[in-house]
């Protein structure tokens, strides 16, 4: 992508800050949001000046078409403290496309690289104070662009609010997580938007993961829409199976979220010397798996949840649970992404970008 010009960027500082009064030994994930956020609006065809300002309410018309179309999309990326207090993002390229992409799906403009990168990196030093160290903590950095063009004709708005804001953020999962296998429901189909990380994608799923939860589960693994036989992706996490040996990931497709510790996850994997096959993975696969005690592990991958062990799942109402390994696959991978991200270790593939 070719870069536009550097971008003035006008900061309203906030008057005070909000940050002694918040418990950063109990935060509920998303919950609480820094000082400032970073707004840039689109109008008469081009992203205006971009501006930070104190965090505060949008004032918007009831009938922009957010509200009634959900012409929105986000991404989720997080900053991390070293030991030296040096902020420190992962592959935000990576969100930087996707989240480009994704607009496009969705027949929203492309948001310009050097307004991205600027915008965060003012807006992360101005709210350095709150990330803090350690493994474990973050801050949740939550870029989106939302429709406002007031009317509620069924079109693509010709106005839109391109919004950055930042939430101290510690696991996504606190407790154990076990997933259902879907059978019925879908989260997308072929030809769909699947791959965006469109906001409509996860209020689909609400309901069905609602009856999850009444199960006992956390989260739904997602099959393919025609068949409901191939396993695709879990809710908020994209999700591989050890089965002996080898660790297995479905292929992505215009169904499945391209996500970026996914393909960490991948590439730490086979440098460590583990098999990974990338295919389509039938549910009764991983079912006589588990029958012949040769599913050694599911875990998922994404940048709210690093990755995180599913201990059991079920499917058609029976129920399976995971052995619990010393040595998972899981936690040695998860150590070594944890490692670049924190600057803990040597970064050989140029993940690990400055603030
Ligand atoms: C992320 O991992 O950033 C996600 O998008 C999950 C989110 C819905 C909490």
């Amino acid at each position: 992508m070719e870069k536009d010009t550097v971008v003035n960027i006008k900061i309203e500082k906030a008057e005070t800050s909000k940050i002694n009064e918040v418990d950063f030994s109990n935060l509920s994930f998303g919950s609480v949001f820094t000082d400032h956020m970073f707004i840039c609006d689109f109008k008469n065809g081009s992203w205006q000046e971009p501006t930070i300002i104190p965090y505060q309410k949008l004032s918007m018309d009831p009938s922009a078409k957010v509200f009634h179309y959900g012409q929105a999309v986000f991404e989720g990326m997080k900053a991390y403290k070293d030991d030296q207090d040096e902020v420190w993002l992962f592959r935000p390229d990576e969100n930087f496309h996707r989240i480009n992409k994704s607009s496009a799906r969705l027949a929203m403009p492309e948001f310009p690289e050097e307004y991205f990168f600027d915008g965060l990196n003012q807006l992360l030093k101005l709210d350095k104070q709150w990330i803090k160290k350690g493994f474990g903590n973050s801050l949740y950095i939550r870029p989106f662009v939302i429709a406002t063009e007031t009317g509620v004709s069924a079109s693509p708005s010709t106005e839109y609010k391109f919004i950055i804001i930042c939430s101290p953020a510690q696991a996504y999962y606190a407790g154990e997580v076990r997933v259902k296998i879907a059978d019925h429901y879908s989260r997308s189909a072929s030809g769909g938007f699947g791959f965006a990380k469109a906001a409509g994608n996860y209020a689909g799923q609400f309901y069905p993961t609602s009856l999850a939860n009444k199960e006992g589960f956390q989260q739904v693994i997602w099959t393919d829409s025609n068949t409901h036989e191939y396993l695709e992706e879990a809710g908020t996490m994209n999700v591989f199976f050890r089965i002996g040996d080898k660790l297995i990931t479905c292929p992505t497709s215009d169904r499945i979220l391209d996500g970026v510790t996914r393909k960490s996850v991948i590439q730490v994997a086979k440098d460590l010397g583990i098999q990974v096959d990338i295919r389509p993975i039938k549910v009764v696969e991983i079912i006589e798996a588990a029958k012949n005690n040769q599913l050694k592990e599911i875990f998922g991958s994404g940048t709210a949840a690093v990755i995180n062990p599913i201990l059991g799942f079920g499917y058609k109402g029976d129920k399976w649970e995971l052995p619990k390994l010393e040595d998972s696959y899981a936690s040695t991978i998860k150590n070594t992404i944890l490692g670049i991200q924190y600057n803990t270790i040597e970064d050989k593939y140029g993940w690990r970008v400055k603030v």
